[in-house]
């Protein structure tokens, strides 16, 4: 079939090219534009890359008119029913779900890659105890490549699959490293008797002082938002993650600028700034004067929790997550329900205002996440975290996408200049 193409013409200069027009599985055609500068001496503008593909993916595909969200061609709502995390983190990287054998494979590798080297336990004593655990994190996953020299040859595939191993098996070991300093309680190990979220538990919650059993609920809870954290498409962190990984920065590196990225409120630190928002709000007779806030244009005041660059119906995993709040906040003492109630109220009152209809704004997946985390006993500070531990599976899966990409080159955008025209120095005494 004849290459479909795009023709531009410059109605000033009289300059015209052709562009291809490529067609993924599904989803809107790209026009391939790499050879513009060269044809037309132009470049694109485009803030945020509202309508920009970065990249060739077959990780995730998502179609935000539809409210749809596929993991290599699943649909979420499967995976979130009947799979567990870290069999979708193997569909992720691998691109395949495992059979029984991969599968026990994967788990195993996990499995004893989860300790982390005894001298990194220092690292955590040089911050101040009630430092944000996501600035810990930071520092700590950034530090990883000071202690794995044996994989850091991204050139070496197998070094590349052995560095994703190692991030995807430490994230919870770190994580729950960070709550005990927080705490100021002492360092839980992994155990290998448990399996990958039932082990994210015991590392958080355990005392040396006790038997402690992880609760089944909590397990099948945080098993479940992992599934639908694990990844997103070319979403900021990712994206992040692949510009830093452009220049052949070593992976835990590359993660740890993912880790900064994500901790933006705009982003995956919505989930925290939405239990503050919800705290702020109070009671559900305020409501009305929030909503009135986040259409004032004048008011920094955004509603945590709502819209996003591609969903403009609701995002699944909101939905899915909003149903097991229900089951979460049923089954646990929780003083948390009016800020469940609370919530409930405040996406019902938003999702009938005509500036939230007409801007296609609905609850995204930090909407709910919070409350569910803050009724599984896990606190505000630690959900962005809760959000990294899952999103790494995603970091990587992209990370080894792209560096298996023939196109792959380092990401170096160009600008509109709109600074000073060509002037001369002026020495200081003129002034
Ligand atoms: C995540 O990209 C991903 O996939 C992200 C994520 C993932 O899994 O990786 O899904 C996770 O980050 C979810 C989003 C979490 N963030 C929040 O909940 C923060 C609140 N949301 C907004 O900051 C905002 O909606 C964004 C950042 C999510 C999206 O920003 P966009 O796409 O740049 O949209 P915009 O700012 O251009 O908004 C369009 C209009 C504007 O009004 P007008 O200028 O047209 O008058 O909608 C308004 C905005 O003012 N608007 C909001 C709003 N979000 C957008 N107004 C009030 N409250 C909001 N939350």
């Amino acid at each position: 079939m004849a290459e479909k193409t795009v023709t531009l013409t410059d109605n000033t200069s009289g300059r015209s090219a052709e562009f291809p027009l490529l067609q993924g599985t599904v989803g809107p055609e790209v026009m391939d534009i790499s050879r513009l500068y060269r044809e037309m001496g132009v470049f694109t503008y485009d803030p945020g890359f509202v309508s920009t593909g970065s990249c060739r993916s077959a990780i995730t595909y998502i179609d935000g008119d539809a409210g749809k969200l596929w993991y290599r061609g699943y649909p979420i709502e499967q995976l979130a029913e009947k799979a567990d995390f870290l069999e979708v983190a193997y569909l992720l990287i691998y691109g395949e779900l495992p059979n029984p054998e991969q599968l026990a494979e994967f788990e195993r590798v996990i499995r004893y890659h989860t300790m982390i080297n005894e001298t990194l336990k220092n690292f955590f004593d040089g911050f101040h105890y009630d430092a944000h655990p996501m600035a810990v994190m930071v520092g700590v996953v950034g530090s990883l490549s000071a202690f794995y020299h044996d994989s850091l040859d991204i050139h070496n595939p197998r070094h590349r699959e052995i560095s994703a191993h190692r991030l995807i098996a430490k994230m919870p070991t770190i994580a729950a490293a960070c709550y005990k300093h927080n705490v100021g309680e002492p360092f839980i190990y992994p155990r290998n008797d448990l399996d990958y979220c039932g082990n994210f538990i015991h590392m958080m919650f355990a005392t040396p002082c006790e038997e402690f059993q992880p609760d089944p609920l909590m397990a099948k809870a945080i098993n479940l938002l992992f599934i639908l954290h694990a990844d997103h498409e070319q979403n900021a962190s990712t994206s992040t993650v692949r510009l830093a990984g452009s220049s052949q920065a070593n992976p835990f590196a590359c993660i740890a600028s993912g880790i900064a990225s994500l901790w933006g409120p705009a982003h995956g630190g919505a989930n925290e700034a939405v239990l503050d928002m919800l705290h702020e709000i109070g009671d559900v007779s305020n409501i009305d004067k929030y909503i009135a806030k986040a259409k004032d244009r004048n008011d920094p005041f955004r509603l945590m929790g709502f819209g996003h660059r591609v969903y403009k119906n609701f995002d699944p995993r909101a939905t899915i997550i909003r149903k097991m709040c229900h089951e979460v906040l049923d089954k646990v003492a929780d003083q948390n329900s009016p800020l469940f109630e609370l919530a409930l109220e405040l996406e019902k009152v938003a999702l009938q205002d005509e500036y939230f209809i007409e801007r296609k704004l609905y609850p995204n997946v930090d909407f709910y996440s919070g409350i569910i985390y803050r009724a599984l006993g896990i606190p505000n500070n630690m959900f962005t975290v809760m959000f990294a531990i899952a999103r790494t599976v995603g970091w990587v899966a992209h990370w080894l996408e792209m560096m298996d990409d023939p196109e792959q080159r380092i990401g170096r955008p160009r600008q509109l200049y709109v600074g000073s025209d060509l002037r001369d120095y002026v020495p200081l005494d003129q002034r």
